[in-house]
This record gives C-alpha cells, sequence and structure tokens, in this order.
C-alpha cells in the first residue's frame, strides 16, 4: 500500500508516525511535510492547493490511498477532485466531500444542520450584507456577551467575543460592511454564548456507520490562564478526566447519533474523520462547532492511544467496512506540550538552529513548523514541535514534557507551563 498524507504539521507527523510500522505499508509520502516526516517519509514538495500536481503525484507515486489532513484542500473539494476523476477513481481517500465539508466551511451551513437534526447548540441568526440592520437590531435583544462568527473558514481567527452591546455592533458592522475578514466574514453568525468547560470529541465515519476515537482537551490561548491571543493551540490532554462514562453517554446519545444521522440522511458522502467540538454547560453538552478532519494539537495525544493497526483502520475507513474495527485504546494519560517561536502568534522569526532533538526523553517528539537546513533542522514556523508523554495521569505526563523540554532548544522558546490547569 502506497499511500500519502497532506499537509504539514504535527497532527500529520502523528498520522506518519502511527502510519509508518504498519505491515501492509509500502512507501509513505507526505506533501508538504516538514523535517520530522522526512526521517520517517518522503516529502514531496508540491503546492497542495495546485490539484493537477496532486493528481499528477498521485499517479507518478502510484498511490493507494490519499489521506488529507487539513480543512482547506477539503473545503476546497479535493476529494470529490480525486473521486470523479476517471484516473484517480480507485484511489482511497480519507476526507469528506466538498459539501460534507461544508460543516466546517461554513458556520451557518453546520449551524442549520446543527438545528434540522436536533443537535444541541447555542441559538442562533445569521447577517449578509442585506441585513445589517436586523444584525444590529437582533445584537440589542439579546444578553452579552456577544458571539459573532464570520461564516467562512478563518483559520481559527474568524470567532469574536464581544463583552459589551456597542463593540458587537461595530464588529459586526466591520465584518459585513467593511470586510474584516474577507469573504470569510461577509456572512456572520451571531450566537448565544455558552458557559462551560470544552472538550474535543472526534469520530470517524466511514459514510454508513461510525467509530468514536478517544477525546482530548486542547489549550488555544498564548498565555498561561487562557489568557492572551489565540494560536493555532498550545497543548493538549487525553483522556479529558471531567469526561466521565455518564458524560460520554449524553454525548454519543445527544449529540454524535443524530449528528451521525443527519448526515447519512442530508448525503452529504462522508469519509473521514469528524471533529465535534463541545461545551459542558451545567452537565449537558452543545455543539460549539465542527471540524472535518482531526484536532491539531489533540491528534497527537489520540493516536498514540490507539492500538490497532492504524493504516488498516483507514483503509476499513475509506472501504465502507469499519464496523469490523475493534478499537483498542490505551487507558494511560497522554499530554502533549507545544513549544512555538517566540513572538508567536503575532510575528515571529524562523531559521533558528533547533538542538537537542537526538538526546534520549522519554518523550514522542512531533514536528510542525521545522524545516532542515545544511544538514541542521530549524525553526520554520510558529507551531514548531509538539512533546508528548503518556503516565498513569495527565500531571506526570505533563512533567515528563516538560523534561524534555528542557533538553531540546532554540533561540526565542515559547511554551505553556500551566496545561491541566482547568482540570
Ligand atoms: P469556533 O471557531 O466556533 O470553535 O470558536 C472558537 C472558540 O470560541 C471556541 O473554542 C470557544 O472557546 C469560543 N466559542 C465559540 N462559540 C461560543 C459560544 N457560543 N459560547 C461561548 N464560547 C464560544
Ligand atoms: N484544536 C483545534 C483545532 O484543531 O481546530
Amino acid at each position: 500500500m502506497n499511500v500519502l498524507i497532506i499537509g504539514s504539521g504535527a497532527r500529520e507527523h502523528a498520522f506518519c508516525w502511527k502510519i509508518k510500522d504498519s505491515k501492509i505499508l509500502k512507501n509513505l509520502y507526505v506533501a508538504p511535510g516538514n523535517a520530522g516526516t522526512e526521517k520517517i517519509a518522503e516529502n514531496l514538495e508540491i503546492s497542495t492547493s495546485n490539484f493537477l500536481t496532486i493528481k499528477k503525484t498521485l499517479i507518478s507515486k502510484n498511490i493507494n490511498l490519499l489521506i488529507i489532513g487539513p480543512e482547506i484542500p477539503l473545503i476546497d473539494g479535493l476529494t470529490d477532485f480525486v473521486k470523479n476523476d476517471l484516473a484517480l477513481k480507485e484511489i482511497l481517500v480519507i476526507g469528506p466531500s466538498k459539501l460534507g465539508s461544508m460543516l466546517e466551511g461554513s458556520k451557518d451551513f453546520s449551524k442549520e444542520f446543527m438545528l434540522k437534526h436536533k443537535v444541541p447548540t447555542a441559538p442562533y441568526k445569521t447577517f449578509d450584507s442585506s441585513s445589517v440592520k436586523a444584525g444590529l437590531d437582533y445584537l440589542a435583544t439579546i444578553p452579552p456577551p456577544y458571539v459573532l462568527k464570520a461564516d467562512g473558514p478563518a483559520a481559527g481567527k474568524g470567532v469574536l467575543i464581544l463583552k459589551d452591546l456597542s463593540s458587537a455592533k461595530e464588529e459586526l458592522t466591520n465584518m459585513l460592511v467593511n470586510n474584516k475578514f474577507g469573504e470569510s466574514g461577509h456572512k456572520v453568525v451571531v450566537e448565544g454564548f455558552l458557559e462551560g468547560i470544552e472538550l474535543s470529541c472526534f469520530v470517524l465515519l466511514d459514510g454508513k456507520s461510525y467509530l468514536t476515537l478517544p477525546n482530548a482537551k486542547d489549550y488555544k490561548r498564548i498565555g498561561e490562564g487562557d489568557r492572551g491571543l489565540n494560536t493555532g493551540g498550545m497543548g493538549s490532554i487525553s483522556p479529558v478526566p471531567f469526561a466521565d462514562q455518564e458524560f460520554l453517554s449524553k454525548i454519543d446519545k445527544k449529540i454524535i447519533k443524530p449528528t451521525v444521522e443527519g448526515i447519512i440522511k442530508d448525503k452529504l458522502d462522508y469519509v473521514g474523520f469528524l471533529f465535534i467540538g463541545i461545551i459542558k454547560v451545567k452537565n449537558e453538552p452543545f455543539v460549539i462547532e465542527y471540524n472535518v478532519r482531526m484536532g491539531d494539537p489533540e491528534t497527537q495525544v489520540i493516536l498514540p492511544r490507539i492500538k490497532n493497526d492504524f493504516l488498516e483502520m483507514m483503509i476499513k475507513t475509506a472501504t465502507g467496512e469499519l464496523d469490523t474495527i475493534n478499537l483498542e485504546v490505551d487507558q494511560m494519560s497522554y499530554a502533549n506540550v507545544v513549544m512555538v517561536s517566540g513572538g508567536y502568534p503575532e510575528s515571529y522569526e524562523k531559521g533558528k538552529k533547533i538542538t537537542g532533538l537526538n538526546q534520549k526523553y522519554e518523550s514522542i517528539v512531533l514536528h510542525a513548523g521545522t524545516k532542515k537546513e545544511n544538514n541542521k533542522i530549524v525553526t520554520n514556523g510558529g507551531r514548531v514541535l509538539s512533546v508528548i508523554s503518556k503516565s498513569n495521569d495527565f500531571k506526570t505526563a505533563l512533567k515528563k514534557s516538560y523534561k524534555t523540554i528542557d533538553l531540546i532548544n532554540f533561540e526565542g522558546k515559547q511554551f505553556r507551563k500551566d496545561l491541566g490547569f482547568d482540570l
């Protein structure tokens, strides 16, 4: 089996790391990958937004399975492109259709889906440039804080939470009239604020049935105590202590089942991962968002817990035989601490030499923004490395990761030292 993984983050390095030991793997490719994936797979320097280049690669490398990591190629229709091309139609694909990817690609589409299929979520209304006044009037009828969501993809930056009515009105106008967030913000979902603790749930769908994967909690803010700017993710923990059996059963019954049934009923042609962002409000689960891919940094603590042959799981997913998989999960706790460049998520420098990667440590170190330059590994992005450790409890796992981080250095290295503070 020849496999191509699209993406360049620690999530994709985790996929590679998990697949590389499979007995059924022949060749493993990543496009574009990073300095970590380069060690265990062949990196292909191709533009992942150019579907024709991807087609050429799929053919020339004789790829049997394509795994699409990030959301943008999915939202842009890469899965449909491969499935509808006669020359590619034998290739198995992990990733939903363009229509299915609207669950992430349009906040309005996903809210409408939740309402239609009775999936608990915050109340909402959607506005566009023709209904600005109605939007401003609506804001005045709901209690603060105000949640404004750009309809289209905005790399996690399209959600604004405003404390007072005047700033909410100003921002809604900025989005609808003044082009803040560009085209993604030309439609805005205004929704009720939910107060609670968040959890990331993951489901694998084969078009007919589904498998619930382990859950995780991620930490999005740059600063300790969940303060400061949003980032791509500063760390994660799995399993999540507050998600006990009773709460997980509620999630399954009230959220996962109606979501999967809705996907099938609406013929969304969904084969791949579904990430359900959940918030626990007074012991009840509500959906904050759907993502049509695995989470990053959650994947880095979920995949190590899966004991099955992951490549076999991917094949069975793509061939609609997920019901033959008996998921085996490691019950130990895993923690991931993300090392980021100084200045991130605002401007930061690249090209800083990373030392200590070859030392002995008790962690798995997965790469994100790294590249090889003159035989040295240097930083090449905001999020640089994910440092994952396991133990009987997440606190001890975190301690192991922090010990590993002490050994790895680059100029300006930053990481959060308080992960799990809220658990
Ligand atoms: P999203 O991109 O929809 O996941 O939103 C980004 C973040 O904004 C979430 O992870 C939440 O922390 C927060 N958020 C989104 N919607 C709400 C809501 N209705 N109530 C409270 N917080 C929210
Ligand atoms: N961890 C959040 C995300 O992957 O979007």
